[in-house]
């Protein structure tokens, strides 16, 4: 018998209840036929209490730690794992081996033994394991990908694929931001652009990627072009020097504030944004250091070149540097036509026939459902299959389960190496690499 049959709604605990972890959260809230958060864990208190009487939790499945709820029996059907990059491993195994099914943020770990692991312990214990590339339940991806086989282009020779981040973006996450620094987090390739690599090995549909390149630098965001004169926090920069950054905390956050505006990424300076909270954290906190003088060491533009079989190449670009905030474009050049997309809130995929000289429309909207509107509805097509799938305990409906997200992982592993050690990295039909 499904899970449906039993049960009206699936149950979950959150573990991570920060911008992610509540973001997930929200479908409960929308769909209580569906699911019902039953617990939490942050060390957070604020985050953790704002979750607990939003769902009403019981206090006894408050926690302030993963490990305490992973201790205790079997509570809920499932986990929503959203704990930062380094801790996504330990939790996702644990709660695998007590039989939870798992919806899990990317990346899924930040090594391939610890991926792999994670795949392993999900299998033996035949739960089911979403990871959030939720870019793949876009209407928009999937529509690109029906096209593709449908033939109406040829044969795929290229897939060009640029992931804008966007200056103020790049400045708040990857050089102030939990992102900055590849030891305390992980690559900028494997936090932002795991999405981009699965995206492009989804439309190769199936042809194997054989080899690589990568090259990438840490332009801009770096000592040497520190202004002269400017303080080490935006709030002490002389104003003639912080006036002409377009970098400064003061622009980012506190302007965003005067227009009355206190979602992301002001949203994430405080627990409770105002001008005053906002203000105290950047006098002390990570968001108002100078962004030409910090720890941050991850690439801010990265190329990932890549070869799959029968020949067809694809490009990938990630650049800090940009207006547009993660606005993906992509172009898939094919023997016959061309189809391209440019992933707005209302994306339409253009396609033209070499043939009849044709063009042709195709509009792939999403979902916009209140609430869960991140990723331009993603958030809210991904959380949704995972819920279905678990509900009639049907794991093939999962686009992107344990082995699909780890071939796309171990792309993104080969692509650092072959930046790092400056050269073509070869990949076995295993997924295995040198
Ligand atoms: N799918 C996507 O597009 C997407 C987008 C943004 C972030 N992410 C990923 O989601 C994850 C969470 O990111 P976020 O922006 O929500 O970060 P966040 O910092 O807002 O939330 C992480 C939460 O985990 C909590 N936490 C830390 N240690 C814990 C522990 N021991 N036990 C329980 N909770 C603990 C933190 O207190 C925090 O509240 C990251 O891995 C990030 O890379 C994915």
């Amino acid at each position: 018998m499904s899970k449906k049959q039993e049960n009206s709604y699936l149950t979950a605990i959150v573990i991570g209840a920060g911008m992610r972890g509540s973001v997930y959260a929200q479908y409960a809230q929308i769909y209580p036929d569906r699911l019902k958060i039953i617990g939490v864990a942050d060390p957070r208190k604020f985050y953790r209490r704002q979750l607990q009487q939003q769902f009403n939790i019981e206090d006894k499945n408050c926690f302030s730690d993963w490990s305490e709820a992973s201790e205790r029996d079997k509570m809920s059907d499932c986990v929503i794992i959203t704990t930062p990059d380094r801790l996504h491993k330990d939790p996702a195994i644990a709660f695998a081996k007590k039989g939870y099914n798992i919806l899990l943020e990317k990346p899924m770990a930040v090594n391939e033994e610890d991926c792999r692991e994670i795949v392993k312990t999900c299998q033996e214990n035949n739960v089911t394991l979403t990871v959030c590339h939720v870019l793949r339940y876009t209407p928009w991806a999937i529509k690109l990908r029906e096209l593709i086989d449908s033939g109406i282009i040829g044969e795929v020779v290229n897939i060009n694929h640029t992931e804008p981040v966007g200056f103020w973006h790049f400045a708040h996450s990857f050089v102030r931001g939990n992102w900055h620094n590849e030891a305390k987090s992980s690559s900028s390739l494997l936090a932002k652009c795991c999405h981009d690599i699965d995206l492009i090995n989804f439309w190769m549909a199936g042809r194997r990627c054989t080899s690589l390149s990568s090259f990438g630098h840490l332009s801009h965001f770096n000592n040497e072009s520190k202004p002269p004169g400017a303080a080490n926090r935006c709030m002490e920069c002389p104003a003639d020097v912080e006036s002409k950054c377009p970098y400064s905390a003061k622009k980012i956050y506190l302007d965003q504030i005067k227009q009355g505006d206190t979602g992301f990424p002001v949203c994430v300076i405080a627990e409770e944004p105002t001008m005053e909270s906002v203000t105290a954290a950047l006098k002390t906190g990570p968001y108002g250091v100078c962004v030409y003088d910090n720890d941050n060491d991850v690439m801010s533009n990265q190329v990932v070149n890549m070869q799959f079989e029968g020949g067809a190449t694809a490009t990938l670009t990630m650049m800090a540097f940009t207006k547009s905030v993660c606005t993906r474009e992509v172009k898939v050049y094919g023997t016959k036509g061309e189809l391209s997309c440019k992933a707005t809130s209302a994306p339409v995929i253009q396609h033209f026939d070499f043939l009849t000289g044709v063009s042709h429309e195709y509009q792939a909207e999403p979902q916009m459902v209140k609430g869960m509107m991140g990723h331009g509805g993603a958030d809210f097509h991904c959380i949704h299959s995972f819920v279905n799938s678990v509900a009639n305990g049907d794991k093939t409906t999962i686009s992107t389960g344990p082995e699909e997200s780890l071939g796309s992982h171990l792309l993104v592993f080969a692509a650092e190496k072959a930046r790092k050690e400056k050269r073509v990295v070869m990949l076995q039909p295993d997924g295995t690499y040198n």
